[in-house]
């Protein structure tokens, strides 16, 4: 991909880029809404990429270009959009060149001095499905920038700050999650992350050896973050950890459940969301250790019961992720939940290699007898994260 990338930027502004980089979207294995909670979670990163063709600028200026129609789902991308560094502000700009643009905005906010850059953008992650388009889009541009400025900042602080350009700069109050993916997972890998103090492990992660595999299922119900519900379930969930006296729902032991409970008197609604969070950082805990004990088989019943507890307790589903739910599991699946924020997006179905035919087409059945959209299902093979490509 980066020779026609190089070749569009070169088009578009006249001379050849610094560099060529890319970062990938995420699916999300188990461990939802824990990101915000001092939680676990579990994902690992798809063969889909941002690829950013980029140039550095010493005059002040940030130049922005995007080859896909509409890399957030708003604007048309037809024109080069120019912006000064030194004039961007949060909560400005409802477009998707907000999310490159805060990236460089919380680089000079810890004090890094970028002074412009030219870019050139191209994705292959579907946008509004749950897989981190955004998060690939603010990655790319901040590895760009710390490899052409020589900011030599660590992994996890790059996702750090692209995490604070989409919370302060774009105003979508999400976890840390989709960024450390992007920016940490590696090939072959799923990615156990302790949201607390960013610790990471890699977990051997390869089901086509052990005759299996991971499917996507695209509801293609779009959805975005920025809109009320996320941050309405954040609320609670801090609500609920502060009810309970805690610093985070993270500190609530799972042993310690029905007391946690018990205490809650009547905040029902406080009450289920703590028992998402509560019992979905055991999940993550118990996939983990299924995984690292060559046990991945058994890791099908958690994502179902993962799933359950987000559409019961934490009410995030929505009927097109019941559907691609319920029908992979009655065509045979070992496992599937929804993956990602919820409302839409997508599903993941752990699956026997010899099963994803009929799998796959008991889903788009469902759907059709639903008169849902037609889901987009496709194989998820844990892939690299960021990394330069020339
Ligand atoms: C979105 C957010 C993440 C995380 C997930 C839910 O993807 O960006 O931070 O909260 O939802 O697990």
């Amino acid at each position: 991909m980066s020779a026609p990338i190089s070749e569009a930027f070169t088009a578009l502004y006249g001379r050849a880029p610094d560099g060529v980089w890319a970062a990938p979207g995420r699916v999300n294995l188990i461990g939802e809404h824990t990101d915000y909670n001092d939680g676990f979670v579990m994902p690992f990163a798809l063969p889909h990429t941002t690829v950013a063709a980029v140039s550095r600028r010493t005059d002040g200026l940030l130049r922005l270009h995007s080859a896909d129609a509409s890399a957030d789902g708003t604007a048309g991308t037809e024109g080069v959009v120019e912006l000064r560094v030194d004039a961007l502000a949060p909560g400005t700009d409802p477009h998707w060149t907000a999310y490159p643009a805060g990236v460089v905005w919380a680089l000079r906010e810890a004090g890094h001095p970028v002074t412009g850059a030219d870019l050139h953008l191209a994705s292959t992650v579907p946008v509004g499905a749950g897989l981190s388009s955004s998060a690939a889009l603010e990655v790319v541009v901040a590895l760009a920038l710390n490899d052409l400025y020589a900011l030599d900042l660590p992994r996890w602080k790059l996702a750090r700050l692209c995490q604070r350009a989409e919370n302060v700069y774009v105003g979508a109050p999400t976890g840390i999650m989709d960024q450390t993916a992007s920016a940490c997972c590696t090939a072959g890998h799923a990615l156990f992350l302790d949201t607390r103090d960013l610790s990471v492990r890699q977990i051997p992660f390869d089901l086509a050896a052990e005759g299996m595999r991971l499917l996507v299922v695209d509801t293609r119900v779009r959805h975005a973050h920025s809109d009320g519900e996320y941050g309405k379930r954040r609320a609670g969930c801090e609500k609920g950890a502060a009810l309970l006296g805690v610093d985070a729902l993270r500190d609530v032991p799972y042993d310690g459940l029905d007391t946690a409970l018990a205490g809650l008197g009547d905040e029902d609604e406080v009450r289920r969301l703590v028992r998402h969070i509560v019992t979905e950082n055991q999940r993550v805990e118990r996939v983990a250790a299924l995984l690292e004990a060559g046990r991945t088989r058994e890791i099908g019943p958690l994502l179902t019961e993962g799933h359950a507890s987000l559409r019961d307790d934490f009410r995030i589903s929505c009927p097109e992720l019941d559907t691609a739910v319920d029908s992979a599991l009655a065509a045979g699946a070992l496992g599937a939940r929804m993956t990602g924020g919820g409302f839409g997006g997508s599903a993941i179905v752990l699956a026997e290699t010899g099963d994803v035919e009929t799998i796959t087409k008991a889903v788009a059945a469902a759907f059709a007898a639903a008169g849902h959209t037609p889901p987009r299902t496709f194989e998820a093979v844990p892939s690299a994260g960021a990394a330069r490509l020339a």
